[in-house]
């Protein structure tokens, strides 16, 4: 362990928050994001006004975040940023600036990876927060990645089942989408679902090989569904809410659970961690908590700011990798497809 403090301040830019978290250490002194409500009417994220708002943004967030950490900026050791996975132009204003940063204070450079920062968020040193022994095995659920991957340290990460589609915050969002509810629709599903009974409606399970996950034609089969309930009755969305929410909910959390137990009987792990933006939603909470009782799993939820997108947990990526001198050079680049 090093002597002296070591504080990182990190960037995320990967999607449609801006954000930036100063560390000491694996403790967090200060995370800024800022949403963008720009895409809200157009029901999805628009790329080019994601860049043109992470512009914007990313002077005063980062500003805010060193100055509620109340440090200066000659205290920074390092610079972690998100490299990918993510959008294009939305990545390349979190690497260019965190690389003219770095060469501006002379410090090091550090490449996230956005999937495994979503994982190592649970180590953040966090009061009445349990921290996953390894190996363990993470679902990652987001807007645009859903994923088992079995983790045996801080750094070697194996992807064992993926989506061949859909992310689970697709499935969410789109579905939200068809119900006329605004973007992104994953909360509010998941708050009307609470209201409703899981079994009112029945929608068909997909059937993928593997750890493998998919979820257009779920998205479809709902899309059908109301299409057909609305011609029938033209308040059907309005009068069913709760219900068509809670079976939506209560099918999705049933296909990630399917795929989890049978992650765990394939590899032996029965350490669960979750992440991503969808491991705020309450369904998959309850059953993750259910698995302890009934199959003795130990599982690990994150505290809730660190499941949507957030530059905390590219801080603690950020850290490890000081600890580990894996730095990065000035002529690194954003990388959209990057793989864990
Ligand atoms: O990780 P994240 O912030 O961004 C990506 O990297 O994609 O995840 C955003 C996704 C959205 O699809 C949103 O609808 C979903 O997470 N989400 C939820 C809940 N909170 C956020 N989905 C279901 N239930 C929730 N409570
Ligand atoms: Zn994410």
């Amino acid at each position: 362990m090093a002597s002296q403090n070591i504080y990182i301040l990190a960037i995320e830019s990967s999607c449609d928050d801006t954000a930036a978290a100063i560390l000491k250490n694996d403790t967090l002194l200060s995370n800024i994001v800022a949403t963008q409500e720009v895409h809200q009417k157009f029901g999805g994220v628009v790329p080019e006004l994601a860049s043109r708002a992470h512009q914007q943004n990313i002077v005063p967030v980062i500003h805010q975040a060193i100055s509620e950490a109340n440090i200066d900026k000659k205290d920074i050791s390092a610079i972690a940023f998100t490299k990918g996975p993510g959008l294009m132009g939305s990545l390349l204003v979190g690497t260019s600036f965190a690389k003219s940063l770095a060469l501006g204070l002379n410090i090091p450079l550090i490449e996230v990876n956005h999937m495994q920062a979503h994982i190592l968020a649970h180590f953040i040193k966090e009061q009445n927060f349990k921290t996953p022994e390894f190996p363990f095995l993470a679902l990652t659920i987001s807007g645009g990645h859903t994923q088992i991957v079995k983790v045996t340290s801080h750094f070697e990460m194996e992807v064992i089942g993926q989506t061949i589609d859909d992310a689970v915050g697709e499935a969410y969002d789109k579905s939200a989408k068809i119900m006329g509810l605004p973007y992104p629709g994953g909360p509010l599903i998941d708050k009307y679902a609470q209201l409703g009974d899981p079994k009112a409606y029945k929608f068909t399970k997909p059937k993928v090989g593997g750890l493998d996950f998919s979820f257009s034609g779920l998205k479809t089969a709902i899309l059908y569904f109301i299409q057909k309930q609305v011609k029938e009755n033209p308040n059907f969305i309005e009068e069913n809410r709760n219900d068509i929410c809670a079976s939506i909910q209560y099918t999705i959390v049933n296909i990630l659970m399917d795929k989890l137990k049978k992650a765990v009987k394939e590899t032996g792990i029965n350490e669960i961690a979750i992440g991503g933006g969808v491991s705020a939603n309450s369904g998959i909470r309850k059953a993750l908590n259910e698995a302890e009782g009934k199959y003795g799993w130990k599982t690990y939820v994150p505290k809730f700011e660190y499941t949507t997108d957030n530059a905390a947990m590219i801080g603690i990526v950020g850290y490890y990798k000081y600890l580990a001198k894996d730095f990065t050079d000035l002529s690194v680049t954003a990388q959209p497809r990057y793989k864990i």
